[in-house]
C-alpha cells in the first residue's frame, strides 16, 4: 500500500469527519441495514463507525489493489504464504471436512485418548505459552458449562515459578495428566515448567508438538504424543492437537463443534465477496480507524464473562501476526499494519477504563461482543448485560453536551453558578465510534466461528497492509538475549559487553 493508494481514502475520511455519527444516521435511513453484516453464528453492526457506503467502496478498491482475492486464494490453496519461513498457513485445513488423513488420524487418536484417560484422572495440567496456551485456556473458560465433571484443568505458562506452583497446588499427582504443549518443544518457559511438573510425578504424560521426537526424548510415551505440523502457526494452532486438553476436559462432541463452527466461518471468508465478507470488512474498518482517522488502538470488550480471555487471546493473534514494519518483500511500510489491541470484559471495564473512553482526550474505537443466546444464572441478569452493552455503544456515540448537563443539574435544584462550574466535567463529547457484534449463542460452534472470524480478519488486515502475518521474528531477539544473560544471573561471570544499565541490573539481581 503506497501513499497514492491511500490518498482518496484520506480525503474521504477528512470529509466524513466533518459530520457526526448522528449526522450519518440522519443522512441515510438504511444505514443500519447497509452496515450490518451476517456471517455464520456472528452478526456485526458497523453503523456506529465513522464510515459510509463510499468509504467501504474505497476500502474495497484498496483491497483489490492489494490483491485481496489473490492472497485469499493462495491461503486456501496451501501456498507458502509465510514467505520468510517458506511455509503454508493451513490452520483452516485442520477443521475442513476433507482434511488429509494425518489430520483425521490425530483427531481420532485424541478422541480415543480422551475416552480412555478420563476415568483415570481428576486433573489436567496444561503447560505451554503463547499460541500453545491462550487458545485452550480461552476455550475451556468459555465453554465451562460443557466441561466433564470431576476434571480440574490448570494452566501454567509463565516462567515465574509461582505459575507452575499454583498449577499443581493441591492436586494429586497420581490422578493428574500433564500435557506439554509446544510446537518446537524448545521453548524455555514451557520446558522449565514441564521439568518441575514431571519431577512432581504425574501419573500420565502427554504432548502436543510438531517435534514428536523431542517429546519422546523428554519422556512422553510415543503413544501419548499428538503431532501437528509446521504448516500450523502457533497462534493458529488451537484446532490441532494443541486443543488436547479441550478434547479431554470438554464433553464429547464439543471440540468437534468448535472445529465445525470455524469451518463455517472459513467457507464464509473464502466464498463471500469483499463488501459482504465479515472478516474482510472488519479488517478494512480497523485500517480506516487506524490509518485514515489516526486511532492507534482499539478496545475489545466482550460483554460476556465467559469470553473474558478474548483480549489476551486477541493481543497475541493480532499483534504477534501484524506487528510488523516491513512489507512481504522487506520494504519499509509507509503506514502501520497493526494497532494496539487491549480490553477487558464488560461490565467490569465500565468501572475501570471506560472513564477514558468516554471523556479522555482523543478517541479510542471500541469493539463490543455480546452473546445473544441463553445466559447462565438468573434470567434477569441477561437483560442487564444487554442494557449495559447497548448503553455504552450509545453513550459513546450520543454523548451529552455541556448545556444539557447544566440544564439537568439546574432542574435538580442546583444553583446556576455551581451547574456552570460542573458542566464541563459532566459533559460527554460523544461522536465516538464502536462496532457491536453478537454471537448467536455461547456454543462450541459459535465460539469456533468467532475465533476463525478473528483469524481471517487478522489475515485480511495483513493483506491490506502488504505484510506476512505468519512469522514472528520480533520475539527472537529478546529470547536470544535472555539466554545470553542467564549464566550471569545464575551466578556465572557477567558478559563483558553489556551496556552499563543492564550490567548494573545483573549485579543487583544475581
Ligand atoms: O512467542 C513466540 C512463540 O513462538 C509463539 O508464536 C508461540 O505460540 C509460542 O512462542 C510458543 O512456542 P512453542 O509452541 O514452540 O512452545
Amino acid at each position: 500500500m503506497n501513499a497514492t493508494d491511500f490518498a482518496a481514502i484520506e480525503t474521504h475520511a477528512a470529509q466524513l469527519a466533518k459530520s457526526t455519527l448522528l449526522d450519518l444516521f440522519a443522512a441515510d435511513p438504511k444505514r443500519v441495514e447497509r452496515l450490518t453484516i451476517n456471517a455464520p453464528h456472528l452478526i456485526a453492526d458497523f453503523s456506529k463507525q465513522r464510515i459510509d457506503a463510499k468509504a467501504l467502496d474505497l476500502l474495497a478498491q484498496l483491497a483489490e489493489r492489494a490483491d485481496f482475492d489473490g492472497w485469499r486464494g493462495r491461503l486456501f490453496a496451501g501456498e507458502a504464504v509465510n514467505n520468510t519461513e517458506g511455509r503454508a498457513a493451513k490452520h483452516w485445513l485442520l477443521r475442513a471436512g476433507d482434511a488429509p488423513a494425518e489430520v483425521h488420524e490425530v483427531r481420532a487418536r485424541m478422541a480415543a485418548f480422551a475416552k480412555r484417560i478420563r476415568p483415570e484422572i481428576n486433573a489436567i495440567v496444561h503447560l505451554g505459552i503463547g499460541g500453545s496456551d491462550l487458545g485452550p485456556r480461552l476455550v475451556l473458560d468459555a465453554l465451562k458449562p460443557l466441561r466433564v465433571a470431576g476434571i480440574d484443568v490448570r494452566f501454567a505458562a509463565n516462567v515465574d515459578g509461582a505459575d507452575v506452583a499454583d498449577a499443581i497446588d493441591g492436586l494429586d499427582p497420581k490422578r493428574t495428566l500433564l500435557i506439554v504443549v509446544s510446537k518446537t518443544f524448545t521453548t524455555q518457559e514451557t520446558l522449565a515448567n514441564a521439568d518441575v511438573v514431571r519431577a512432581w510425578g504425574p501419573a500420565h504424560l502427554a504432548a502436543a508438538t510438531a517435534a514428536p521426537d523431542k517429546a519422546v526424548a523428554w519422556g512422553v510415551p510415543a503413544e501419548n504424543v499428538f503431532a501437528f505440523w509446521d504448516w500450523v502457526g502457533g497462534r493458529y494452532s488451537l484446532w490441532s492437537s494443541v486443543g488436547l486438553a479441550c478434547a479431554v476436559a470438554l464433553q464429547d462432541g464439543a471440540f468437534e463443534g468448535l472445529l465445525a463452527g470455524a469451518a463455517e466461518m472459513d467457507a464464509h471468508f473464502r466464498d463471500t465477496p469483499f463488501t459482504r465478507n465479515l472478516p474482510a470488512v472488519s479488517a478494512a474498518v480497523q485500517m480506516w480507524n487506524r490509518e485514515a482517522l489516526g486511532h492507534g488502538s482499539y478496545a475489545l470488550i466482550p460483554y460476556a464473562e465467559r469470553l473474558r480471555l478474548m483480549p489476551a487471546y486477541m493481543q497475541q493473534l493480532e499483534m504477534e501476526s501484524n506487528g510488523k514494519r516491513v512489507s512481504r518483500d522487506g520494504e519499509a511500510l509507509e503506514r502501520s499494519a497493526c494497532g494496539v489491541t487491549w480490553g477487558a470484559a464488560g461490565t467490569n471495564a465500565q468501572h475501570s477504563f471506560f472513564q477514558l473512553l468516554h471523556q479522555g482526550v482523543g478517541e479510542i474505537p471500541v469493539e463490543f461482543i455480546v452473546n445473544a443466546g441463553a445466559h447462565e444464572g438468573p434470567a434477569s441478569h441477561r437483560a442487564k448485560v444487554f442494557a449495559n452493552a447497548l448503553a455504552q455503544t450509545r453513550a459513546l456515540m450520543v454523548g451529552k453536551s455541556a448545556a444539557q448537563a447544566r440544564a439537568e443539574m439546574v432542574a435538580k435544584g442546583m444553583s446556576e453558578a455551581e451547574a456552570n462550574r460542573l458542566a464541563p466535567h459532566r459533559a460527554f463529547p460523544g461522536n465516538r465510534a464502536s462496532t457491536l457484534m453478537a454471537i448467536d449463542a455461547l456454543t462450541p460452534e459459535a465460539l469456533g466461528a468467532l475465533l476463525a472470524f478473528y483469524e481471517h480478519r487478522t489475515f485480511a488486515q495483513a493483506v491490506l497492509a502488504g505484510i506476512n502475518p505468519f512469522d514472528q521474528w520480533g520475539v527472537e531477539l529478546g529470547k536470544e538475549m535472555a539466554n545470553a544473560l542467564l549464566p550471569a544471573l545464575e551466578g556465572g561471570a557477567a558478559s563483558p559487553d553489556l551496556d552499563a544499565s543492564t550490567a548494573a541490573w545483573v549485579e543487583r539481581l544475581r
